[in-house]
């Protein structure tokens, strides 16, 4: 028996890709798609095909190329969130913005299971935000599941394989972020296409959330320096991290060897589940989002640019993450795939009802 599941923020870019994650997914079955209130009751190709369309010829045809309608969400409408809380459907994969945060409240209070992508209630300390292969435990007993932001997301993976060989200190952070990050959102043209635009105190908190959550996550005690940018790429961030470590690194073979034998989740096999999240590219001028965003099916990153030698920092290295998938879909979906390992449902949910969280 699969798991049927609902998608809030189905029509939104996140969202759709969610959608298809779920198509003949072997642990659960898409029972209903949500949108708000502007895409209620249209079919769900129309909110698609709409929403791609507009980027394409916002962003122009040489930038943005649009995905395409999977068939086999033919047939599809967009429900409202009424509808969903009248249904029986108990676990929810939320993607609504942090403003419409109400709707995820309000699908806690009638006792479902939330797995989020929102940054509404991220920074709360009975939220757990969980990036499996750096902090999966924090997931017992929880029914509101976080994960982070689309950079701290491939971010806690790298730092989490280097602090436990050589114990990470400071961390200086700077992305190229691209701009499917903001969604259908979209920037004016002149901001993003063939250009840079730095995010130092725009109104996304993108350099604030990565800090917070990268400390959440993986302890306060981590010092960080972070600054965020777009370029004109459509999928894929590529970020750039310098780090001092309290051992030394030694040889880059042996880094080499550390990064792409990570694997701290060997011991759980999901669907989604990278074997190891860590693909190192040792190549002059990779990694490169267009090439490299796609390693595991998006759900592993891609590290590169690779140098122990640095006046200032003991290492230097870039990665490029699937800010869609890994940072996003693929995020919420393995987090959703570990909670129904029976180890984690024995701890967290009761078997009568399903999906339902035993008491506190
Ligand atoms: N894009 C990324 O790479 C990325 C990465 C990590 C995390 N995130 C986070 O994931 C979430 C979704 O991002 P996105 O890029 O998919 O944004 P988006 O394209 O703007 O999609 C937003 C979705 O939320 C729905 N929505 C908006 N207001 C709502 C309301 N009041 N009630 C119910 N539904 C509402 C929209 O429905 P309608 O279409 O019907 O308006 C749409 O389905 C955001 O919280 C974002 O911060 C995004």
């Amino acid at each position: 028996m699969k798991q049927k599941v609902a998608i809030v923020g189905a029509t939104g870019l996140v969202g759709r890709r969610m959608a298809e994650l779920l198509i003949d997914h072997p642990w659960f079955e898409l029972g209903m798609i949500v949108g708000s209130s502007e895409s209620a009751d249209a079919t769900y190709r129309h909110v698609w095909t709409k929403k791609e369309t507009a980027l394409q010829e916002h962003y122009g045809l040489h930038f943005w190329k649009p995905r395409p309608f999977p068939e086999a969400l033919a047939g599809w409408r967009v429900s409202a969130f009424e509808e969903l809380l009248a249904s029986d459907i108990q676990m929810v994969f939320s993607s609504v913005p942090e403003r419409a945060g109400s709707v995820e409240e309000q699908l806690l209070e009638t006792g479902r299971t939330l797995f989020s992508n929102s940054p509404y209630g991220r920074f709360e300390q009975a939220n757990p935000l969980v990036v499996p292969e750096a902090n999966r435990a924090a997931m017992h007993n929880h029914r509101f599941i976080k994960n982070p932001n689309c950079v701290t997301s491939g971010l806690v993976i790298l730092l989490s394989a280097i602090d436990q060989q050589y114990g990470v200190r400071e961390a200086c952070v700077t992305t190229y972020q691209s701009v499917s990050g903001r969604g259908d959102a979209k920037y004016a043209p002149e901001l993003v296409d063939h250009n840079i635009y730095p995010l130092h105190h725009s109104a996304e908190r993108t350099e604030e959330y990565i800090r917070r959550e990268v400390k959440k996550i993986l302890g306060q005690h981590l010092l960080l320096s972070v600054s965020c940018n777009r370029v004109s790429v459509q999928e894929g961030h590529y970020v750039d991290v310098r780090i001092n470590t309290e051992r030394s690194i030694g040889s880059r073979d042996t880094l080499i060897h550390v990064l792409s034998t990570f694997s701290p989740l060997h011991d759980i096999e999901t669907p989604t589940r990278p074997l190891y999240p860590i693909v190192v590219i040792d190549e002059v001028g990779r990694p490169r989002p267009n090439q490299d965003a796609w390693h595991a099916n998006g759900m592993a990153i891609a590290v590169g640019n690779i140098s122990t030698h640095d006046e200032l920092y003991d290492l230097r290295l870039s990665y490029v993450v699937n800010n869609v998938v890994r940072g996003a879909a693929g995020g919420a979906l393995l987090n959703a795939e570990i909670c129904m390992m029976p180890q984690y449902r024995e701890s967290t949910w009761s078997r009568e009802e399903g999906v339902k969280v035993s008491a506190d």
